[in-house]
């Protein structure tokens, strides 16, 4: 059996004492929970000190993006290594915002998985479609390659997690109906399975991502294909996640 992982995406927002604030509170709240795995994502500013506050709870700590060296003359980037130290294990790469609006390939992309698992991260690796995508049929064929080359060379034994994230339902309120990111989530499996067997398919957890929200969470869950929850907006508020995290009880 999978463990479900709900994780959560700050992308650019709260300030150092935002973070704290809601990572005390948080941890506080989700404390008795032993069936789930949480996640959260902060911005790169905010990941050591909440890291002090996470250490020890059940909470895990990510990142939401990271360069594939180690160090170096990268102005602005920041490395596998620093992200270890900063108490990371996890690192979300090639979201859709990432893909769009920073212009990062699939290429790119792979560099930064391979990076992430040769340095003990684990990869959130992040697939989906464009609207026009959706409307041309292509759904299969765009989130087919991205994890297909985004995960070229990783070996089966790594530890990864997939992200399906439609990007029009990402910000705009509009979910996936379960059924509808039941049959990606389906087809990614499949897709896992021809690249490293279906031991390891049956294994990686595939999150489902685009306008999660306590409201429909408990029929996202109860898909058999979705493992978990990469929640933007509603990440935000201790009230939301914490129900996020508790979802189907
Ligand atoms: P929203 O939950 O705000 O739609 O964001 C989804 C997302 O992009 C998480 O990575």
């Amino acid at each position: 059996m999978r463990k479900p992982l709900i994780a959560g995406n700050w992308k650019m927002n709260k300030t150092v004492s935002e973070s704290i604030e809601f990572a005390r509170d948080f941890v506080k709240a989700v404390s008795n929970v032993t069936d789930r795995d949480i996640l959260i994502c902060p911005p790169f500013t905010s990941l050591y000190p909440v890291s002090e506050i996470f250490n020890g709870t059940n909470v895990r700590l990510g990142a939401q993006n990271m360069y594939f060296e180690e160090k170096g003359a990268f102005t602005g980037e920041i490395s596998p290594l620093m992200l270890k130290d900063a108490g990371c294990s996890f690192v979300i790469l090639g979201h859709s915002e990432r893909r769009h609006i920073f212009g990062e390939s699939n290429e790119l992309i792979n560099k930064k998985v391979l990076s992430a698992v040769s340095h003990g991260l684990v990869p959130v690796l992040c697939v989906g479609e464009l609207l026009e995508e959706r409307e041309e049929g292509k759904t299969f064929d765009v989130v087919g390659s991205q994890l297909e080359e985004g995960l070229k060379g990783v070996s089966a034994d790594s530890e990864f997690v997939i992200a399906y994230e439609p990007v029009w339902a990402i910000g705009t309120g509009k979910t996936a109906t379960p059924e509808l990111a039941e049959e990606v989530h389906r087809f990614l499996r499949e897709k896992l399975s021809e690249l490293f067997g279906s031991k390891k398919a049956e294994s990686v957890r595939i999150l489902y991502g685009g306008s999660v929200k306590p409201e429909n969470v408990d029929g996202l869950m109860a898909m058999n294909n979705i493992d978990g929850a990469l929640v933007g907006g509603a990440s935000l508020k201790v009230e939301s996640f914490v129900k996020i995290v508790n979802f189907g009880r």
